[in-house]
């Protein structure tokens, strides 16, 4: 559950400082007081973010301190002590709405505020956030849902290439149990592969290597290379999930998480809004190297891997995820069906030519060659159309959809995330790696902070690159 429980002053000197026990005594009796209906209020219609605060009658001091404290924090108010010990606030230059509250916020704490006037429309009232399902807020949270996997290690379908293999069997528990026992921080357990296991993956790698420079896209040919030098992609080598996180944190701030098996939309998509892709470590089934029933780490380290270490599709990715942080079911479901046609299936133009870059095409011979023969039904994406699409498991898609770039893609999926219906928007922090919740002014205040400091950097540069040109 989302708190939006505000615990006590953020900047500014703390009311508590000034008279800790005399406050909370004092605050004690303004709670028994005011259930005597002895207190009066008063509205003081001025422009501007006016407040009243109410006291009871033999409250002086108290009303002394709070004056301190509009003052300590700079408030440009008039105050205006009237009849019965009322204190009226009236913030005459509505210059900053965002301290005043903050410094109401402090009084609150101690003294009955009873009304603000005109009504304070700067936050979401906390009802509006009751149904909000939960979500991770930082990256160490992933820890909570990324076990929740739908199917379990060695509980195989009985039409699983691997079900009636005993060995395949314990050896799929064995991958399950390092997943569920991993943690946030800890490097991914090094495996050592079985010989069968690098036959499998050396199948698999040798005949989509020989589709790659005439179906891949440009992104994924040039990213190729990088981890064929620094993750060891080889035929006879299935390269090890903390070399790929590592290599990816450097190229695009995403890491690798291990899983057991699938997870659900909503918990697979937390993890890109922190650039985490959970993967799975398992291989295929050795009798039948180019078919998979399930995601395996073949279709992780060709499929997706390569495309994780551009920067545009990082982005692409992480807003998907982002947009299904506290979304209702039918809005998790919709942006599923959305990354199943681009991360998983998507297809671009380059010049002039169709590739590739979804994940389960990259990873699959037949349906690679089957999206780009000319005889594939295509459509332009557009995600008010592609999230009603049905997302096909077992055969070919009926349909794939066309994304001119991955900027026109995420440009899209911005303006249909905005649709999603969700009391609040959230932002990605790189430096706590976890996601501030804008829901009030403060929260959207300091984001206005960080973008005016980033906007003066780019002005500086622009300054000294004008200076430079002589221009
Ligand atoms: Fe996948």
């Amino acid at each position: 559950m989302l708190s939006s429980r505000n615990d006590g002053p953020r900047r500014g000197r703390s009311f508590d400082s000034m008279s800790t026990g005399r406050l909370e005594k004092q605050h004690e009796v303004n709670k028994s007081a005011s259930s005597k209906a002895e207190e009066t209020k008063t509205l003081l219609p001025r422009k501007g973010n006016a407040s009243t605060i109410s006291c009871l009658k033999d409250e002086i001091g108290v009303l002394v301190k709070a004056l301190h404290l509009f003052q300590e924090n700079h408030l440009n108010t008039e105050t205006r002590k009237r009849r019965n010990s009322e204190l009226g606030l009236v913030d005459e230059s509505n210059s900053d709405s965002q301290q005043l509250k903050e410094t109401i916020k402090l009084l609150q704490k101690h003294l009955k505020l009873t009304e603000m006037d005109p009504k304070d429309r700067s936050s979401l009232p906390e009802y509006d956030l009751s149904d909000v399902p939960w979500f991770p807020k930082k990256i160490s949270d992933l820890d909570k849902c990324a076990n929740r996997v739908l199917m379990y290690g060695s509980d195989l379908d009985a039409d699983h290439p691997g079900f009636k293999d005993n060995v395949y069997r314990k050896r799929r528990k064995y991958f399950a149990d390092l997943a569920m026992t991993y943690k946030h921080g800890e490097p991914i357990p090094r495996v050592e592969f079985m010989t069968e296991e690098v036959q499998t993956w050396g199948v698999v790698f040798r005949e989509l290597n020989k589709l790659y420079p005439t179906h891949a896209c440009r992104e994924y040919l040039q990213n190729i290379p990088l981890l064929s030098q620094h993750c060891g992609y080889r035929e006879d080598n299935i390269p090890q999930l903390e070399d790929v996180s590592c290599f990816l944190k450097e190229r695009t701030g995403f890491s690798i998480r291990p899983v057991a098996g699938y997870l659900s939309p909503r918990d697979f998509l937390a993890g890109l809004a922190f650039r985490v892709f959970h993967c799975t470590q398992y291989v295929r089934h050795q009798s039948d190297p180019l078919y998979t029933p399930e995601p395996d780490t073949c279709h992780e380290l060709l499929g997706h891997v390569p495309l994780l270490a551009d920067p545009s599709f990082a982005q692409f990715s992480q807003e998907l995820g982002l947009a299904s942080l506290g979304a209702s079911d039918d809005s998790v479901q919709k942006l599923a069906t959305c990354y199943f046609f681009t991360v998983e299936f998507g297809l671009c133009k380059q010049e002039g030519r169709l590739r590739a870059y979804g994940a389960g095409l990259l990873s699959s011979i037949g349906e690679l060659k089957h999206a780009l023969s000319g005889n594939a039904n295509i459509l332009p994406f557009n995600p008010e159309v592609t999230c009603k699409q049905e997302c096909l498991i077992t055969t070919f898609q009926d349909v794939y959809f066309l994304s001119e770039s991955f900027e026109e893609a995420k440009g899209k999926m911005r303006e249909f995330a905005k649709t999603i219906k969700r009391p609040f928007t959230v932002r990605y922090n790189p430096y706590t790696q976890s996601v501030a919740v804008l829901k009030d002014m403060p929260s959207i205040s300091s984001v206005v902070e960080e973008l005016r400091h980033d906007l003066d950097i780019v002005g500086d540069a622009l300054q000294r690159l004008n200076k430079h040109m002589g221009i």
